[in-house]
């Protein structure tokens, strides 16, 4: 009886529950061998057992009806779309783009429209094209075994996307637009505004008179689109191997309005990208006519400005996959 029980509770539908029913109340079924073996056994025992085959088929029909009924509502709930109110949710949680992939999508659509295309690279990278492709010297100390990984083949995971550069120019001749975004490694710390895993969007613009104006123009745009028109945009000058001249460029601390806060450090300014002009030499390297071209180039942090844009105070936050923390950007 348990057994028939059973098999009743986990028939999954209507075809199932009918052949339950035949296996144990059919013609040839279980309860009609009972039935048969009914007038062997002695006469003063007969009602008893007699009672016993009818409460179960009682007991089994009942079961059976039961079961149909529910997966009739089953099947008609998710017919009519009908439900009963009062039950508790089901909560499948939905999936909500990740910040990070949200500024690199949003910088594609700000360099597409400057007319920049995607290119790529990969994340395990030679030592020359992280490094001596981009003019940096032997002993820089960003080679330094406490920035960079190194892994055993001589490679490394590449600890900027700048190498992407060199990849595209190998490739191809000039005229070159492209934007390269992706993951970074170094052997940072980690911190409220440092990981040892990040990511850039990498620039190049390659072209016969590209200017230090077209630099300071395109990087204004996009401050602009990405941050809205408030946002104020500064350049400082700096030092990159691979650009001459180079700069830093800053937005206007979101946050604050500039006024100085915990995520700029009180200065009003968040470093977002280093920048400059293709240096000559990277040029020659790729085999371009450094004399009949001229580009720049930047790599700015993709976690830099989605901490900014939506006033994330800890980077740590991007990587530790908290449901509660993503599901705010739905
Ligand atoms: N690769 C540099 C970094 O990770 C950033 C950078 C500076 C990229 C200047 C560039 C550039 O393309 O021109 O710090």
């Amino acid at each position: 009886m348990d057994r028939a029980l059973q098999e009743v509770r986990l028939a999954a539908g209507p075809a199932e529950l009918e052949t339950v029913r035949v296996k144990y109340l059919g013609r040839k079924g279980v309860l009609r061998d009972i039935m048969d073996k009914l007038k062997t056994v002695p006469a003063a025992e007969r009602p008893e057992l007699g009672r016993l085959a009818n409460d179960f088929k009682m007991a089994l029909t009942a079961a059976l009806e039961e079961r149909r009924a529910a997966c009739a509502t089953v099947r008609a709930t998710a017919r009519t779309g009908q439900f009963d109110v009062t039950l508790p949710g089901m909560w499948r949680g939905l999936g909500a783009r990740h910040p990070v992939s949200m500024i690199i999508e949003e910088t594609i659509r700000i360099f597409g429209r400057l007319g920049f295309t995607v290119a790529d690279g990969p994340d395990i990278e030679t030592e020359y094209h992280n490094f001596d492709a981009l003019n940096t010297p032997a002993d820089h100390p960003s080679r330094d075994i406490q920035d960079t990984f190194w892994l055993d083949s001589g490679r490394l995971l590449r600890t900027q996307t700048s190498p992407v550069q060199i990849r595209v120019m190998e490739s191809q001749p000039p005229p070159v637009r492209i934007i390269a975004p992706g993951r970074c490694y170094r052997r940072d710390t980690t911190d409220a505004t440092h990981s040892a895993n990040f990511h850039q969007v990498e620039g190049l613009y390659v072209e016969r008179r590209v200017s230090l104006a077209d630099l300071k123009g395109d990087l204004t745009f996009f401050a602009r689109e990405m941050m809205g028109p408030d946002v104020k945009v500064r350049f400082r000058p700096h030092y990159f191997p691979f650009t001459e001249p180079s700069v830093e460029y800053d937005f206007s601390c979101h946050l604050c309005r500039g006024r100085g806060c915990r995520v700029c450090k009180q200065s009003g300014w968040i470093e977002i990208s280093g920048a400059g002009m293709v240096n000559p030499k990277v040029f020659q390297t790729v085999g371009y006519d450094a004399e009949a071209c001229t580009g720049y180039a930047f790599g700015m942090g993709v976690e830099r400005i989605a901490m900014i844009k939506y006033g994330v105070e800890d980077i740590r936050l991007f990587y530790d996959n908290d449901v509660r923390f993503l599901e705010q950007f739905a």
